[in-house]
């Protein structure tokens, strides 16, 4: 028998799981809960599993689907494509992982045909206060909207372009090679997403959109930023607040997050992310 509860993080979204050890093979029934948890509440965290290792990491996100191999294998650990690590470390020089990740809200590998489902991010070494991670759950955003702007927005399709959109999100980083641009072409995905597992919509945002399919660029950007600010409101916003140990796993599906700042100078902060693949993101009227 599992002893295994959740308590509420956010009034939205998140919550803590309590009496689960992902250092040990979960049975059957316990992961049940955890998925089922995940699909309701969107963002769980797990606190204190320093024990759990890297192969742990990578068994327990394997039991949600295929993970999802980083395309920029520098900022992986070694041999492990499938294990990315957001970092500030420098070791020889050699920065151990992405840095400054993730500073926009965004969801994971949107610019995918197929992006995330799950991301499992596991904190090794983090700042005392400092370096939280924001989630916003979009299924209470979608439902926030006023009715007309939901009618009238479901259905439309994002185009999305990590190529357009790299020079702008990451004017600190060197510009895309042309073989990695290749590798990332735009791609459309719909503007209010139907969740495929639990049927619900939600607004499907992202730092990656470039414009509106069929719409004067202008006004599709337009209408993009409004939306933007609107989901971002601090009233949506879950401020998880890490200590070593803690993993958290998020569903992409119907959530955006965002890195926050933290003194780089002064804190190592240092975690493993596991990434799932998900489905093609599709819109269903209902
Ligand atoms: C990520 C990410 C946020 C953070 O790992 O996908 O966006 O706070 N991380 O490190
Ligand atoms: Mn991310």
């Amino acid at each position: 028998m599992s002893s295994i509860a959740v308590w509420p993080l956010g009034a939205d979204i998140g919550v803590e799981v309590s009496g689960v050890d992902l250092s040990q093979p979960l049975d059957d029934k316990t992961f049940k809960t955890i998925r089922a948890a995940w699909l309701d509440h969107s963002v769980l965290s797990f606190p204190a599993q320093s024990a759990m290792t890297v192969d742990n990491q990578i068994a327990f996100t394997q039991r949600l689907g295929v993970l999802i191999s980083h395309h920029m294998p520098q900022f992986c650990l070694p041999g492990r494509p499938e294990v990315l690590v957001v970092s500030n470390v420098k070791e020889d020089g050699r920065p151990l992982g992405q840095e400054k990740a993730g500073r926009n809200w965004h969801t994971d590998y949107q610019f995918l045909a197929e992006p995330a489902s799950g991301s499992f991010l596991h904190a090794i070494e983090v700042p005392p206060d400092q370096g939280n991670t924001l989630f916003i759950g979009m299924y209470a955003v979608f439902e926030a909207l006023p009715a007309d702007t939901r009618k009238r927005i479901a259905g439309l399709n994002v185009v999305h372009s990590r190529v357009r959109t790299w020079p702008i999100l990451y004017p600190h980083r060197p510009p895309l090679s042309d073989e990695e641009a290749a590798r990332t072409p735009d791609i459309v995905h719909p503007l209010v997403r139907t969740h495929p597992e639990t049927g619900r919509h939600c607004l499907y945002l992202g730092d990656v959109m470039w414009a509106i399919e069929g719409m004067d660029l202008e006004e599709g950007q337009a209408l993009l930023r409004e939306l933007y600010e609107f989901a971002t409101a601090e009233r949506f916003v879950l401020s998880y607040r890490w200590q070593p140990g803690d993993a958290v796993l998020w569903d992409n599906r119907c959530t955006m997050h965002c890195a926050t700042p933290f003194a780089e100078e002064t804190y190592r902060r240092l975690m493993y992310r596991t990434t799932v693949r998900g489905e093609r993101p599709f819109y269903a009227s209902n």
